[in-house]
């Protein structure tokens, strides 16, 4: 049975199977594949955000097999934006959506009254599919921060 648990300092190696598979961060910020540098970068960010209050992340295992990472990190606009890496051998069994339906109640403890967002690449169709599924809706297309087109959801 799949669990989530919270992350600590030593996670890294898990969260570095996922973060320098080019398969996972394909259609992640500027799409491009991340070195080892960029990932531990990313991690001790995303640490640094849980342990100022500001963020949560998990890691998805069944038993010692990791499934993949769910976060939610608040941003300088006090929406928590929500972030799903699935392993690819776990893509397309219902996982990103039943992690996902976990996630948000924790989220919504957390962070009452704050609107959780995601941003997709436009041509991201298993995000989408997913965030319609949890509830979110579309809320107009932007250029991301990494240059690339994102359509970003808004949980209504
Ligand atoms: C995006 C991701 C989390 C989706 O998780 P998943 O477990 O594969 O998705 P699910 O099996 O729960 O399917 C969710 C929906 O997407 C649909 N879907 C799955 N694969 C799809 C594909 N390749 N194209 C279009 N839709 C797809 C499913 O049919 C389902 O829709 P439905 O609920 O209407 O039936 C996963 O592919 C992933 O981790 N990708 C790499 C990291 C990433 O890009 N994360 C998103 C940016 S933060």
């Amino acid at each position: 049975m799949i669990g989530l648990e919270a992350c600590t300092a030593d996670d890294l190696d898990d969260f570095l199977v996922l973060a320098l598979d080019p398969r996972v961060t394909a259609r992640v910020g500027d799409g491009a594949p991340w070195d080892r540098e960029r990932a531990v970068d990313r991690f001790r960010r995303g640490l640094a955000c849980c342990e100022r209050g500001e963020g949560l992340w998990f890691l998805a295992r069944d038993r010692d097999e990791v499934i993949g990472l769910v976060l939610g990190e608040l941003d300088h606009l006090a929406e928590v934006e929500i972030g799903i890496w699935l392993a690819p051998e776990h893509w397309g069994r219902g996982h990103g959506r039943a992690l996902l339906g976990t996630l948000l109640p924790v989220v919504h403890l957390r962070f009452p009254g704050v609107a959780p967002t995601a941003y997709a690449n436009v041509d991201h169709g298993a995000s989408a599919a997913m965030l319609r599924a949890a509830g979110f809706v579309a809320d107009g297309t932007l250029t991301g921060r990494y240059g690339t087109e994102v359509t970003r959801f808004v949980l209504r």
